[in-house]
Protein backbone atom coordinates (compact mmCIF):
# COMPACT_ATOMS: atom_id res chain seq x y z
CA UNK A 1 0.00 0.00 0.00
CA UNK A 2 1.00 3.89 -0.64
CA UNK A 3 0.08 7.00 0.79
CA UNK A 4 -2.96 8.11 -0.11
CA UNK A 5 -3.00 9.82 -3.88
CA UNK A 6 -4.29 12.81 -4.26
CA UNK A 7 -8.29 12.85 -5.47
CA UNK A 8 -7.01 15.69 -8.80
CA UNK A 9 -4.71 12.25 -9.76
CA UNK A 10 -7.31 10.66 -12.01
CA UNK A 11 -8.51 13.23 -12.97
CA UNK A 12 -5.97 15.28 -15.17
CA UNK A 13 -5.35 15.60 -18.69
CA UNK A 14 -1.73 14.00 -17.72
CA UNK A 15 -3.41 10.79 -16.19
CA UNK A 16 -5.68 10.47 -19.37
CA UNK A 17 -2.90 10.81 -21.81
CA UNK A 18 -1.17 7.60 -20.43
CA UNK A 19 -3.12 5.45 -17.86
CA UNK A 20 -1.61 2.13 -18.32
CA UNK A 21 1.95 4.13 -17.02
CA UNK A 22 0.65 5.02 -13.74
CA UNK A 23 -1.04 1.76 -13.40
CA UNK A 24 2.05 0.03 -13.77
CA UNK A 25 3.74 2.66 -11.00
CA UNK A 26 1.23 1.45 -8.83
CA UNK A 27 1.06 -2.15 -9.51
CA UNK A 28 4.40 -2.14 -8.69
CA UNK A 29 3.69 -0.77 -5.14
CA UNK A 30 0.96 -2.52 -4.32
CA UNK A 31 -2.74 -4.15 -5.32
CA UNK A 32 -4.81 -1.42 -3.20
CA UNK A 33 -4.12 2.39 -3.14
CA UNK A 34 -6.07 4.39 -0.83
CA UNK A 35 -7.09 7.83 -2.98
CA UNK A 36 -8.73 11.37 -1.22
CA UNK A 37 -11.47 10.28 -3.56
CA UNK A 38 -13.38 13.18 -2.84
CA UNK A 39 -11.22 15.47 -1.10
CA UNK A 40 -11.43 14.43 2.30
CA UNK A 41 -12.81 10.90 2.05
CA UNK A 42 -11.05 7.93 1.71
CA UNK A 43 -11.62 5.64 -0.76
CA UNK A 44 -9.45 2.82 -2.52
CA UNK A 45 -8.57 1.60 -5.69
CA UNK A 46 -7.41 -1.91 -6.77
CA UNK A 47 -5.04 -2.43 -9.24
CA UNK A 48 -4.28 -5.77 -9.66
CA UNK A 49 -6.41 -8.57 -12.13
CA UNK A 50 -6.32 -11.03 -9.16
CA UNK A 51 -8.02 -9.08 -6.81
CA UNK A 52 -9.72 -6.64 -9.26
CA UNK A 53 -12.06 -9.88 -10.58
CA UNK A 54 -13.25 -11.15 -7.30
CA UNK A 55 -13.88 -7.35 -5.66
CA UNK A 56 -16.48 -6.89 -8.59
CA UNK A 57 -18.50 -9.81 -7.73
CA UNK A 58 -17.95 -9.80 -3.72
CA UNK A 59 -21.45 -9.34 -1.96
CA UNK A 60 -19.57 -7.13 0.75
CA UNK A 61 -19.39 -4.83 -1.56
CA UNK A 62 -22.30 -2.93 -2.84
CA UNK A 63 -23.64 -1.48 -5.85
CA UNK A 64 -26.88 0.03 -4.16
CA UNK A 65 -26.87 4.00 -4.04
CA UNK A 66 -28.29 3.65 -0.27
CA UNK A 67 -24.81 2.02 0.93
CA UNK A 68 -23.16 4.81 -0.82
CA UNK A 69 -21.52 7.58 0.41
CA UNK A 70 -23.38 10.31 1.40
CA UNK A 71 -21.60 12.75 -1.33
CA UNK A 72 -21.97 9.98 -3.92
CA UNK A 73 -25.64 9.66 -2.99
CA UNK A 74 -25.82 13.87 -3.58
CA UNK A 75 -23.85 13.46 -6.42
CA UNK A 76 -26.29 10.83 -8.24
CA UNK A 77 -29.86 11.07 -6.63
CA UNK A 78 -29.61 15.11 -6.70
CA UNK A 79 -28.06 16.11 -9.44
CA UNK A 80 -28.97 13.30 -11.85
CA UNK A 81 -31.63 11.32 -10.51
CA UNK A 82 -32.99 9.79 -13.72
CA UNK A 83 -29.65 7.71 -13.36
CA UNK A 84 -29.91 6.67 -9.81
CA UNK A 85 -32.54 3.68 -9.84
CA UNK A 86 -31.82 0.87 -12.55
CA UNK A 87 -29.82 -2.55 -11.80
CA UNK A 88 -26.73 -0.93 -12.33
CA UNK A 89 -26.99 1.43 -9.01
CA UNK A 90 -28.98 -1.95 -7.08
CA UNK A 91 -28.27 -5.43 -5.18
CA UNK A 92 -30.50 -8.35 -5.19
CA UNK A 93 -33.12 -8.62 -5.19
CA UNK A 94 -33.82 -5.78 -6.80
CA UNK A 95 -31.02 -5.99 -9.09
CA UNK A 96 -32.44 -9.60 -10.03
CA UNK A 97 -35.97 -7.73 -10.53
CA UNK A 98 -34.13 -5.19 -12.69
CA UNK A 99 -31.98 -7.10 -14.86
CA UNK A 100 -34.68 -10.54 -15.72
CA UNK A 101 -37.00 -6.96 -17.00
CA UNK A 102 -34.61 -6.44 -19.29
CA UNK A 103 -32.78 -9.54 -19.96
CA UNK A 104 -35.06 -11.29 -22.40
CA UNK A 105 -34.14 -8.26 -24.93
CA UNK A 106 -30.18 -8.73 -25.16
CA UNK A 107 -30.00 -12.41 -25.32
CA UNK A 108 -26.99 -13.41 -28.02
CA UNK A 109 -29.99 -14.69 -30.09
CA UNK A 110 -32.00 -11.46 -30.15
CA UNK A 111 -28.71 -9.47 -31.22
CA UNK A 112 -27.82 -12.08 -33.47
CA UNK A 113 -31.10 -11.16 -35.09
CA UNK A 114 -30.50 -7.50 -34.89
CA UNK A 115 -26.86 -8.34 -37.02
CA UNK A 116 -28.31 -7.18 -40.94
CA UNK A 117 -29.28 -4.52 -39.61
CA UNK A 118 -26.20 -3.55 -37.65
CA UNK A 119 -24.17 -4.22 -40.93
CA UNK A 120 -26.77 -1.88 -43.36
CA UNK A 121 -26.14 1.15 -40.75
CA UNK A 122 -22.66 0.35 -40.61
CA UNK A 123 -22.25 0.61 -44.54
CA UNK A 124 -24.59 3.44 -44.84
CA UNK A 125 -22.10 5.48 -42.55
CA UNK A 126 -19.19 4.46 -44.58
CA UNK A 127 -21.05 5.58 -47.88
CA UNK A 128 -21.34 8.71 -46.25
CA UNK A 129 -17.80 9.32 -45.69
CA UNK A 130 -16.27 12.19 -48.38
CA UNK A 131 -13.40 13.64 -49.29
CA UNK A 132 -9.90 11.77 -48.15
CA UNK A 133 -9.79 12.96 -44.74
CA UNK A 134 -12.24 11.65 -41.86
CA UNK A 135 -13.11 12.27 -38.05
CA UNK A 136 -13.88 8.59 -37.40
CA UNK A 137 -15.40 9.21 -33.85
CA UNK A 138 -17.91 11.64 -35.60
CA UNK A 139 -18.48 10.11 -38.82
CA UNK A 140 -18.73 6.84 -37.53
CA UNK A 141 -17.95 5.95 -33.88
CA UNK A 142 -20.70 7.78 -32.34
CA UNK A 143 -23.42 7.51 -35.35
CA UNK A 144 -23.41 3.77 -35.37
CA UNK A 145 -24.02 2.74 -31.64
CA UNK A 146 -26.31 5.88 -30.93
CA UNK A 147 -28.37 4.98 -34.12
CA UNK A 148 -28.34 1.27 -33.00
CA UNK A 149 -29.88 1.65 -29.25
CA UNK A 150 -32.53 4.30 -30.44
CA UNK A 151 -33.82 2.07 -32.98
CA UNK A 152 -33.77 -0.53 -30.13
CA UNK A 153 -35.16 1.64 -27.68
CA UNK A 154 -38.03 2.90 -30.34
CA UNK A 155 -36.62 6.64 -30.41
CA UNK A 156 -37.20 8.54 -33.49
CA UNK A 157 -34.10 9.40 -35.70
CA UNK A 158 -35.09 13.38 -35.41
CA UNK A 159 -34.13 12.95 -31.34
CA UNK A 160 -30.52 11.41 -31.60
CA UNK A 161 -28.76 14.34 -31.37
CA UNK A 162 -30.46 15.69 -28.19
CA UNK A 163 -29.85 12.57 -26.83
CA UNK A 164 -25.89 12.58 -27.51
CA UNK A 165 -25.86 15.53 -26.09
CA UNK A 166 -27.52 14.58 -23.20
CA UNK A 167 -25.78 11.37 -22.54
CA UNK A 168 -22.16 13.53 -22.96
CA UNK A 169 -23.51 16.06 -20.40
CA UNK A 170 -24.46 13.09 -18.04
CA UNK A 171 -21.51 10.79 -18.35
CA UNK A 172 -18.93 13.54 -18.27
CA UNK A 173 -17.85 14.52 -14.46
CA UNK A 174 -19.41 17.70 -13.12
CA UNK A 175 -16.60 19.59 -11.75
CA UNK A 176 -17.13 22.77 -12.60
CA UNK A 177 -20.25 24.80 -12.14
CA UNK A 178 -20.72 24.89 -15.70
CA UNK A 179 -20.42 21.36 -16.34
CA UNK A 180 -22.82 20.78 -13.49
CA UNK A 181 -25.52 22.65 -14.53
CA UNK A 182 -25.64 21.24 -18.09
CA UNK A 183 -25.88 18.10 -16.32
CA UNK A 184 -28.61 19.32 -14.41
CA UNK A 185 -30.20 20.23 -17.44
CA UNK A 186 -29.22 17.13 -19.69
CA UNK A 187 -31.02 15.05 -16.46
CA UNK A 188 -34.32 17.30 -16.86
CA UNK A 189 -34.67 17.39 -20.37
CA UNK A 190 -33.97 13.17 -20.47
CA UNK A 191 -36.12 13.17 -17.69
CA UNK A 192 -39.13 14.51 -19.12
CA UNK A 193 -38.44 13.05 -22.70
CA UNK A 194 -38.75 9.66 -21.68
CA UNK A 195 -41.77 10.55 -19.77
CA UNK A 196 -43.38 11.33 -22.61
CA UNK A 197 -42.07 8.46 -24.56
CA UNK A 198 -43.51 6.40 -22.02
CA UNK A 199 -46.84 7.91 -21.88
CA UNK A 200 -46.78 7.33 -25.59
CA UNK A 201 -46.12 3.99 -25.42
CA UNK A 202 -49.08 3.44 -22.95
CA UNK A 203 -51.65 4.53 -25.06
CA UNK A 204 -50.43 3.12 -28.04
CA UNK A 205 -48.83 -0.41 -27.18
CA UNK A 206 -45.81 -2.08 -29.55
CA UNK A 207 -44.31 -4.92 -29.25
CA UNK A 208 -40.75 -4.38 -28.17
CA UNK A 209 -38.47 -4.27 -25.05
CA UNK A 210 -40.02 -0.25 -24.65
CA UNK A 211 -43.56 -1.96 -25.07
CA UNK A 212 -42.52 -4.70 -22.68
CA UNK A 213 -41.09 -2.63 -19.75
CA UNK A 214 -43.91 0.13 -19.89
CA UNK A 215 -46.91 -2.96 -19.12
CA UNK A 216 -44.32 -4.25 -16.59
CA UNK A 217 -46.35 -4.11 -13.34
CA UNK A 218 -42.75 -5.04 -11.50
CA UNK A 219 -41.18 -1.72 -12.12
CA UNK A 220 -41.73 2.06 -10.53
CA UNK A 221 -41.87 5.01 -12.49
CA UNK A 222 -38.63 6.04 -10.98
CA UNK A 223 -36.78 2.31 -12.16
CA UNK A 224 -38.70 2.36 -15.52
CA UNK A 225 -37.16 5.99 -16.01
CA UNK A 226 -33.62 5.49 -14.76
CA UNK A 227 -33.57 1.59 -16.63
CA UNK A 228 -34.14 3.45 -19.96
CA UNK A 229 -31.65 6.14 -19.00
CA UNK A 230 -29.16 3.22 -18.00
CA UNK A 231 -29.76 1.73 -21.30
CA UNK A 232 -29.21 4.72 -23.54
CA UNK A 233 -26.36 6.06 -21.91
CA UNK A 234 -24.70 2.35 -21.55
CA UNK A 235 -25.61 1.63 -24.96
CA UNK A 236 -23.38 3.79 -26.79
CA UNK A 237 -21.03 6.09 -24.51
CA UNK A 238 -19.05 2.74 -23.95
CA UNK A 239 -19.64 1.13 -27.55
CA UNK A 240 -17.88 4.25 -29.31
CA UNK A 241 -14.40 4.50 -27.07
CA UNK A 242 -14.94 0.34 -28.31
CA UNK A 243 -14.17 1.47 -31.81
CA UNK A 244 -12.12 4.48 -31.18
CA UNK A 245 -10.07 3.13 -28.92
CA UNK A 246 -9.66 -0.29 -31.07
CA UNK A 247 -8.97 1.59 -34.26
CA UNK A 248 -6.28 3.30 -32.69
CA UNK A 249 -4.54 0.82 -31.31
CA UNK A 250 -4.75 -0.65 -35.07
CA UNK A 251 -3.08 2.76 -36.50
CA UNK A 252 -0.36 2.37 -34.01
CA UNK A 253 0.13 -1.85 -34.59
CA UNK A 254 0.47 -1.70 -38.41
CA UNK A 255 0.79 -5.47 -37.99
CA UNK A 256 -1.68 -6.19 -36.60
CA UNK A 257 -3.93 -4.37 -38.90
CA UNK A 258 -2.67 -5.74 -41.78
CA UNK A 259 -3.19 -9.29 -40.05
CA UNK A 260 -6.90 -8.65 -38.96
CA UNK A 261 -7.64 -7.08 -42.43
CA UNK A 262 -6.03 -10.49 -43.85
CA UNK A 263 -7.56 -12.94 -41.42
CA UNK A 264 -11.38 -11.19 -41.05
CA UNK A 265 -12.32 -15.14 -38.89
CA UNK A 266 -9.93 -13.04 -36.41
CA UNK A 267 -12.20 -10.40 -35.73
CA UNK A 268 -13.83 -11.87 -32.65
CA UNK A 269 -10.94 -12.03 -30.76
CA UNK A 270 -9.40 -8.72 -32.20
CA UNK A 271 -12.34 -7.34 -30.43
CA UNK A 272 -11.90 -9.25 -27.11
CA UNK A 273 -8.33 -7.42 -27.36
CA UNK A 274 -9.29 -4.35 -28.13
CA UNK A 275 -11.56 -4.77 -25.38
CA UNK A 276 -8.48 -5.84 -23.30
CA UNK A 277 -5.95 -3.61 -24.60
CA UNK A 278 -7.52 0.07 -24.25
CA UNK A 279 -10.94 -0.33 -21.85
CA UNK A 280 -13.95 1.54 -22.74
CA UNK A 281 -14.61 1.79 -19.17
CA UNK A 282 -10.73 2.03 -18.31
CA UNK A 283 -11.01 4.13 -15.15
CA UNK A 284 -13.49 1.16 -13.63
CA UNK A 285 -16.48 1.08 -11.72
CA UNK A 286 -17.49 1.83 -8.06
CA UNK A 287 -18.82 -0.39 -5.19
CA UNK A 288 -19.27 0.75 -1.33
CA UNK A 289 -18.02 -1.52 1.56
CA UNK A 290 -20.79 -3.48 3.42
CA UNK A 291 -18.92 -4.40 6.38
CA UNK A 292 -15.08 -3.86 7.17
CA UNK A 293 -12.81 -6.31 5.03
CA UNK A 294 -9.47 -7.03 3.75
CA UNK A 295 -8.51 -6.74 -0.16
CA UNK A 296 -5.17 -8.14 -0.21
CA UNK A 297 -4.01 -7.41 3.47
CA UNK A 298 -5.73 -3.57 3.03
CA UNK A 299 -8.12 -2.60 5.62
CA UNK A 300 -11.07 -1.40 3.74
CA UNK A 301 -13.57 -0.02 6.53
CA UNK A 302 -16.95 -0.24 6.32
CA UNK A 303 -18.71 2.45 4.22
CA UNK A 304 -15.67 3.02 2.11
CA UNK A 305 -15.96 3.72 -1.68
CA UNK A 306 -13.92 0.82 -3.75
CA UNK A 307 -13.11 1.15 -7.13
CA UNK A 308 -11.94 -0.91 -9.05
CA UNK A 309 -9.87 -0.48 -11.85
CA UNK A 310 -10.97 -2.20 -15.14
CA UNK A 311 -7.99 -0.53 -17.33
CA UNK A 312 -5.23 -1.55 -14.59
CA UNK A 313 -6.67 -5.21 -14.13
CA UNK A 314 -6.56 -5.68 -18.32
CA UNK A 315 -2.34 -4.58 -18.43
CA UNK A 316 -1.76 -6.47 -15.04
CA UNK A 317 1.52 -8.58 -16.59
CA UNK A 318 0.69 -11.39 -13.96
CA UNK A 319 -3.08 -11.98 -15.48
CA UNK A 320 -1.95 -11.40 -19.20
CA UNK A 321 1.54 -12.00 -20.67
CA UNK A 322 3.21 -9.05 -22.75
CA UNK A 323 -0.01 -7.19 -21.38
CA UNK A 324 1.27 -4.01 -22.66
CA UNK A 325 1.34 -6.03 -26.42
CA UNK A 326 -1.81 -5.43 -28.27
CA UNK A 327 -1.98 -9.36 -30.27
CA UNK A 328 -5.26 -9.71 -31.91
CA UNK A 329 -4.37 -13.80 -31.75
CA UNK A 330 -4.20 -14.06 -27.66
CA UNK A 331 -6.29 -16.98 -26.34
CA UNK A 332 -7.32 -17.53 -22.57
CA UNK A 333 -7.95 -13.40 -22.87
CA UNK A 334 -10.20 -13.35 -19.77
CA UNK A 335 -10.69 -9.64 -19.57
CA UNK A 336 -13.18 -7.66 -17.07
CA UNK A 337 -13.68 -4.99 -19.55
CA UNK A 338 -17.37 -6.11 -19.53
CA UNK A 339 -17.15 -6.40 -15.64
CA UNK A 340 -17.49 -10.24 -14.21
CA UNK A 341 -20.61 -11.43 -11.85
CA UNK A 342 -24.06 -10.50 -11.42
CA UNK A 343 -23.47 -6.97 -12.92
CA UNK A 344 -21.30 -8.02 -15.88
CA UNK A 345 -22.87 -6.30 -19.02
CA UNK A 346 -26.03 -6.69 -20.16
CA UNK A 347 -25.49 -5.24 -23.77
CA UNK A 348 -22.13 -7.40 -23.52
CA UNK A 349 -23.31 -9.30 -27.22
CA UNK A 350 -24.86 -5.95 -28.81
CA UNK A 351 -21.34 -4.63 -28.08
CA UNK A 352 -19.13 -7.03 -29.38
CA UNK A 353 -21.44 -7.37 -32.43
CA UNK A 354 -21.52 -4.46 -33.12
CA UNK A 355 -17.53 -4.27 -32.86
CA UNK A 356 -17.13 -6.85 -35.05
CA UNK A 357 -19.32 -5.47 -37.89
CA UNK A 358 -17.46 -2.08 -37.65
CA UNK A 359 -13.92 -3.01 -37.84
CA UNK A 360 -14.66 -5.80 -40.30
CA UNK A 361 -16.26 -2.96 -42.66
CA UNK A 362 -14.09 -0.27 -41.78
CA UNK A 363 -10.76 -2.92 -42.90
CA UNK A 364 -12.73 -4.36 -45.56
CA UNK A 365 -13.64 -1.10 -47.11
CA UNK A 366 -11.12 1.45 -46.53
CA UNK A 367 -7.56 -0.38 -47.43
CA UNK A 368 -5.73 2.98 -47.40
CA UNK A 369 -6.86 4.02 -43.31
CA UNK A 370 -4.17 5.90 -41.81
CA UNK A 371 -3.68 7.97 -38.61
CA UNK A 372 -4.46 11.67 -39.90
CA UNK A 373 -2.89 13.48 -37.09
CA UNK A 374 0.14 13.87 -35.54
CA UNK A 375 0.29 11.55 -32.17
CA UNK A 376 0.93 14.76 -30.15
CA UNK A 377 -2.17 15.79 -31.56
CA UNK A 378 -4.91 13.12 -30.08
CA UNK A 379 -6.69 14.14 -27.08
CA UNK A 380 -9.32 12.24 -24.60
CA UNK A 381 -12.84 13.55 -23.67
CA UNK A 382 -13.53 13.72 -20.15
CA UNK A 383 -10.20 13.23 -18.18
CA UNK A 384 -12.14 12.87 -15.05
CA UNK A 385 -14.99 10.50 -16.03
CA UNK A 386 -14.52 6.32 -15.98
CA UNK A 387 -14.61 5.97 -20.00
CA UNK A 388 -11.80 6.46 -22.01
CA UNK A 389 -12.76 8.28 -24.87
CA UNK A 390 -10.73 10.13 -27.91
CA UNK A 391 -12.17 13.33 -28.40
CA UNK A 392 -10.78 13.03 -31.95
CA UNK A 393 -9.74 10.39 -34.26
CA UNK A 394 -8.92 11.99 -37.49
CA UNK A 395 -8.46 8.98 -40.45
CA UNK A 396 -7.29 9.37 -44.11
CA UNK A 397 -8.72 7.38 -46.48
C1 LIG B 1 -22.81 -3.03 -17.13
C2 LIG B 1 -18.96 -2.15 -19.91
C3 LIG B 1 -21.83 -1.80 -23.83
C4 LIG B 1 -25.68 -2.05 -20.97
C5 LIG B 1 -21.53 -2.87 -17.57
C6 LIG B 1 -20.37 -3.01 -16.73
C7 LIG B 1 -19.29 -2.73 -17.50
C8 LIG B 1 -19.76 -2.45 -18.84
C9 LIG B 1 -17.83 -2.71 -17.06
C10 LIG B 1 -20.36 -3.45 -15.26
C11 LIG B 1 -20.23 -2.30 -14.32
C12 LIG B 1 -20.09 -2.73 -12.88
O1 LIG B 1 -19.91 -3.91 -12.56
O2 LIG B 1 -20.17 -1.84 -12.03
C13 LIG B 1 -19.41 -2.02 -21.21
C14 LIG B 1 -18.55 -1.89 -22.36
C15 LIG B 1 -19.35 -1.80 -23.47
C16 LIG B 1 -20.72 -1.86 -23.01
C17 LIG B 1 -17.03 -1.88 -22.31
C18 LIG B 1 -19.00 -1.63 -24.92
C19 LIG B 1 -17.89 -1.97 -25.46
C20 LIG B 1 -23.12 -1.86 -23.41
C21 LIG B 1 -24.27 -1.81 -24.25
C22 LIG B 1 -25.36 -1.85 -23.42
C23 LIG B 1 -24.88 -1.96 -22.08
C24 LIG B 1 -24.26 -1.75 -25.77
C25 LIG B 1 -26.83 -1.84 -23.72
C26 LIG B 1 -27.52 -1.53 -24.54
C27 LIG B 1 -25.22 -2.34 -19.69
C28 LIG B 1 -26.11 -2.52 -18.55
C29 LIG B 1 -25.28 -2.79 -17.46
C30 LIG B 1 -23.91 -2.78 -17.93
C31 LIG B 1 -27.62 -2.43 -18.57
C32 LIG B 1 -25.72 -3.05 -16.01
C33 LIG B 1 -25.76 -4.52 -15.75
C34 LIG B 1 -26.09 -4.84 -14.30
O3 LIG B 1 -25.91 -3.99 -13.42
O4 LIG B 1 -26.54 -5.97 -14.05
N1 LIG B 1 -21.14 -2.55 -18.85
N2 LIG B 1 -20.71 -1.98 -21.64
N3 LIG B 1 -23.51 -1.96 -22.10
N4 LIG B 1 -23.92 -2.50 -19.29
FE1 LIG B 1 -22.32 -2.35 -20.48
Amino acid sequence: MTDTLPFEFFFSPEFSADPYAVYAGLRAKGPVHPIDFPPGATSFVVVDYEYARPALNDPRLSKNLANGPEWFRDAISQQNPVLADNMLMADPPDHTRLRRLVQKAFTPRRIEELRPRVQQITDELIDAFSGDRIELIDAFAFPLPIIVICELLGIPDADRADFRRWSGALVNPAVTEELAAQRDEAGTALRAYFTGLIAERRATPTDDLVGALVTSTELSEQELLSTLALLLIAGHETTVNLIGNGMLALLRNRDQLDLLRAEPELLPNAVEEFLRYDAPVERGTFRTALEDLEIAGTHIPKGSFVHVSIGAAGRDPRAFERADTLDIERSDNRHVAFGHGIHFCLGAPLARMEGQIAFGSLLGRLPNIALGCEEKELSWRFSGSILRSLSALPVTI
